[in-house]
């Protein structure tokens, strides 16, 4: 089942407009409390971090939406008290799978089938190969693997979150052990990776205005071969 090809849309957003937006966005410590993220918007967020990439396809990751005030009230004590967890308008908690089993890949497979029109029958070398793959890692690595596709997941949304307008917290100053306990998580099943506090910034936010810090690009990047000096 092939989509017939497509160009890439006319690049509808300039470099300076992505520049400015990035700069714009910054890890917010205070959010409006009474500003809530338009339906629509959230849709398009939801869809938007389920459209990151991860290894291999397999997404070994879920987010969880906090809407409880009460649970977010006690995920704010284990997370040091931190305003962002209750008052920003949504608090996503980032998990990863810390084992991948062969459900999992079978999953995978099985959306193959039915989103592309593969047959089960042809996917025996596949489901071997991505089997062995898992396999050949341990369980921390496993972890370790499962936790970057989230990590990835957490860049893509906040990005993304900033070229709508959106402003955003990532989080990983939490107790992850408490947090786990209060959402009820079997750690064999998902394991915390992060989380994000989403809204509106503050105006009373000091750290909005602060002037962005980063290594310079040039430091940040190495051209490979290198000068040869002489
Ligand atoms: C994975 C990750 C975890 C972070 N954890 C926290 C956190 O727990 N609390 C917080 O206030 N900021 C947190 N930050 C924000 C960083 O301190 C911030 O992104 C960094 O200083 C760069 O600043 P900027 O994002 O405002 O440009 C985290 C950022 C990342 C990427």
């Amino acid at each position: 089942m092939r989509l017939p090809l497509m160009a890439c849309p006319m690049n509808p957003l300039s470099s300076a407009s992505l520049l400015e937006s990035m700069q714009w966005r910054y890890a917010c410590k205070r959010f409006q409390s009474a500003q809530i993220i338009p339906a629509e918007t959230l849709a398009a967020l939801r869809e938007l971090c389920s459209l990151a990439p991860s290894s291999y396809g397999l997404q070994p990751v879920k987010i969880l939406d906090i809407q409880d005030p009460q649970l977010r009230s006690l995920l704010r004590k284990a997370a040091n008290n931190k305003s962002q967890v209750t008052d920003a308008s949504h608090f996503w908690v980032l998990c990863h799978r810390p084992v991948i089993k062969a459900a999992d890949i079978d999953a995978w497979l099985e959306l193959l089938q039915k989103k592309r029109g593969e047959k089960a029958a042809d996917q025996t070398a596949y489901r071997d190969f991505l089997w062995s793959k898992m396999q050949s890692k341990n369980q921390p690595e496993q972890n370790c693997w499962a936790a970057r596709q989230a990590y990835l997941v957490l860049g893509q949304l906040l990005a993304q979150a900033a070229l709508l307008g959106i402003d955003a917290c990532p989080m990983e100053g939490f107790d992850y052990d408490a947090f786990q306990q209060i959402l009820q998580l079997d750690a064999a099943e998902w394991v915390i990776s992060c989380a994000a506090a989403l809204g509106y910034r503050d105006e009373t936010d000091e750290w909005s205005g602060k002037v962005k810090v980063r290594r310079p690009v040039t430091d940040f990047f190495e051209t490979v071969p290198r000068d040869v000096p002489g």
